[in-house]
């Protein structure tokens, strides 16, 4: 035996620490959930609400950066786990809130926030509970919490408690936003699709993305022009330009009529193989969730991140769509990935949206400098 196989053969017998972790998987990949959690050198422990999964992580002290990353939405270390029937449990608030203050306080903490495991719940009870706990934990912070942020006002990198309740108990840890893949516990931001302004529920995604962005970079800066592939019917448009900011949008098929003439849209109805920007636009972030084949849409997303001015966003859907097995959908994110790095582009992030089905969100930005290499530059990994 040589000295890596002895190695090797000696980590399999030595006794391992296990480090217990809550993560969150979208209902789209339930199916994929045990390959996922395999795929995390993890085992499960325990399903929670209706998308969490309590999870111990083998040989490492976080969750390894693998392919299976990029399925999990969000994730948590176990700090603190209170398993218990919160609606049986006398004094749940006052417990709990004593607990979180004696463990927590004086950690350095910029906030603490709670949120539910079942947020499809319907009678309420739970959103309460979510609320109450928060506001007596705070008041137990005292002074430490008159300089806690709110949740957007977060800074990406610094920890928070998140708590998430349900009828399974109390789950808690300390990690950053960025860290644990979003500012809110859960990830979850919610947005409404009743506003006057909503088209589709496409634009659900883009609103959502921004909010999801500043947790590895700034927002496109307020008045800036954005270019759209594949913008029919316009739910991602009517987004940004309720936020002030300028389109120019592209399509084969019309927009819906209520985006006619609408202050800051620019429509070319056309296939955008054959746009031609002039030689003096310049983007400050381009937007495609054409349909279609990955390779053609993103060949588009590369010939016209050229037009991006430095350090420009490119906010790109990747369907997975007829993609069904975890290899499958490994493969065609690597596919997209390597195609991006090929034609200049660097992976910001890429994460799995609460308003995405089958498909994944992928944040690029233009690189500067001399083209890389074929095939060279980032490994694909995930958002830790
Ligand atoms: C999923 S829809 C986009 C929804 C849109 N983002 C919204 O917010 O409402 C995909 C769009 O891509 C357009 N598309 C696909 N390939 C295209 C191409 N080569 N040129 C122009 N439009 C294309 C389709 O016409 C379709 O309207």
């Amino acid at each position: 035996m040589n000295k890596e196989d002895a190695e090797k053969a000696a980590s399999l017998t030595e006794p391992k620490e296990e480090f217990p972790w809550l993560i969150r998987i979208s209902r789209h990949f339930e199916a994929l959930s045990s390959e996922i959690i395999e795929g995390l050198e993890s085992t499960l422990v325990k399903r929670l609400g209706e998308e969490y999964a309590l999870i111990k992580c083998r040989n490492t002290g976080r969750l390894v950066a693998s392919d299976a990353a990029h399925f999990v939405r969000w994730n948590l270390p176990m700090d603190h786990a209170w398993p218990c029937n919160p609606q049986k449990m006398e004094g749940f608030i006052e417990k709990a809130a004593q607990t979180l203050h004696e463990k927590f306080s004086g950690k350095g903490l910029q906030g603490v926030f709670v949120g539910i495991l079942d947020p499809s719940a319907r009678d309420g009870y739970y959103k309460a509970l979510a609320t109450n706990l928060r506001g007596r934990t705070l008041q137990l912070f005292e002074d430490e919490a008159k300089g806690f942020r709110a949740v957007e006002e977060q800074d990406a990198n610094k920890p928070s408690l998140f708590c998430m309740v349900g009828k399974e108990g109390l789950f808690c840890g300390v990690q950053s936003p960025r860290d644990s893949n979003g500012f809110y516990p859960g990830g979850t931001k919610f947005i409404s699709q009743n506003a006057p302004h909503t088209i589709s529920r496409a634009g659900a995604k883009i609103a959502e993305a921004l909010h999801y962005l500043p947790l590895h970079r700034p927002v496109p800066p307020d008045g800036g022009h954005w270019l759209e592939l594949g913008a029919c019917p316009g739910g991602m448009s009517s987004e940004l330009l309720e936020r002030g900011y300028e389109v120019t949008a592209i399509d084969r098929a019309p927009l819906d009529e209520r985006l006619d003439k609408h202050r800051g849209l620019h429509f070319i109805k056309a296939d955008v193989a054959v746009f031609e920007p002039s030689a003096r636009a310049s983007f400050d972030a381009l937007l495609c969730d054409m349909n279609g084949e990955t390779r053609v849409a993103l060949t588009q997303v590369i010939r016209l991140s050229k037009n991006l001015k430095p350090g420009g966003l490119v906010v790109f859907t990747l369907k997975t769509a007829g993609v069904e097995s975890y290899a499958e959908i490994n493969g065609h994110f690597k596919a997209a990935f390597d195609q991006a790095v090929t034609g200049w582009l660097k992976l910001v992030a890429v994460t799995h949206l609460t308003y995405n089905r089958n498909e994944f969100t992928m944040f690029f930005e233009r690189r500067e400098g001399v083209e890389p290499r074929q095939g060279k530059g980032q490994g694909p990994g995930g958002h830790w």
